[in-house]
């Protein structure tokens, strides 16, 4: 069982770029951040409010034992703090081999300037968070990560090519987009 899983700070692209992997190699996919949304029935910030980082924490866990118990391929995007947990980083070993998309603070800052959800950088100095944040991080995710690429003033299709050529995954066999069955 491989699955692929996208690790990367917020605003890192994990998201898009799972989503178009998924179209690419026909795999279903799931973003850990969507999930704990569901299954919960509110947002990460409401969630980061009420309960607090820890408790959204162990939502996180939660999600990825899901999804080993549930097996398959698939492509899986993480929340950008999910690899930094011990165990979690032992669970993403189980489930496949992690991809970290790796973006410099300026292409953050840039890409989420006008965010609004993500409760870490709402700050008086959002950059800055941002940059400190990252740089505590990185190292993490290169630990973590079996493969590293830069997004850095790359468009997605690059990117997603280049994740492609990993050959983690084979095209899937999805239903044929042409026909009607
Ligand atoms: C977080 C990243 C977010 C989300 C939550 C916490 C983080 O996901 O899980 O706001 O700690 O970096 P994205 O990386 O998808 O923005």
């Amino acid at each position: 069982m491989s699955s692929i899983i996208l690790i990367g700070f917020m605003g890192s692209g994990k998201t898009s770029l799972g989503i178009r992997l998924s179209y690419r190699l026909r795999r279903t996919m799931t973003d850990t951040d969507y999930y704990i949304e569901q299954k919960e029935g509110r947002s990460i910030a409401e969630i980061f409010a009420k309960e607090g980082e820890e408790a959204f924490r162990r939502l996180e866990t939660e999600c990825l034992k899901r999804l080993i118990r549930e097996g398959g391929e698939q492509i899986i995007s993480t929340g950008g703090g999910l690899a930094l947990r011990e165990e979690n980083r032992r669970l993403l070993r189980r489930l496949g081999v992690t991809v970290y998309l790796r973006a410099r603070p300026e292409t953050i800052y840039e890409r989420l300037k006008n965010d609004t959800s993500r409760p870490l950088i709402q700050t008086r100095d959002p950059e800055k968070s941002i940059r400190e944040l990252l740089k505590e991080r990185a190292p993490v995710y290169e630990a973590a990560a079996e493969r590293i690429v830069d997004v850095d003033g790359r468009d997605f299709e690059t990117v997603l090519e280049e994740i492609v050529s990993f050959g983690i995954l084979e095209e899937g066999e999805g239903a044929d987009e042409d026909t009607c069955d």
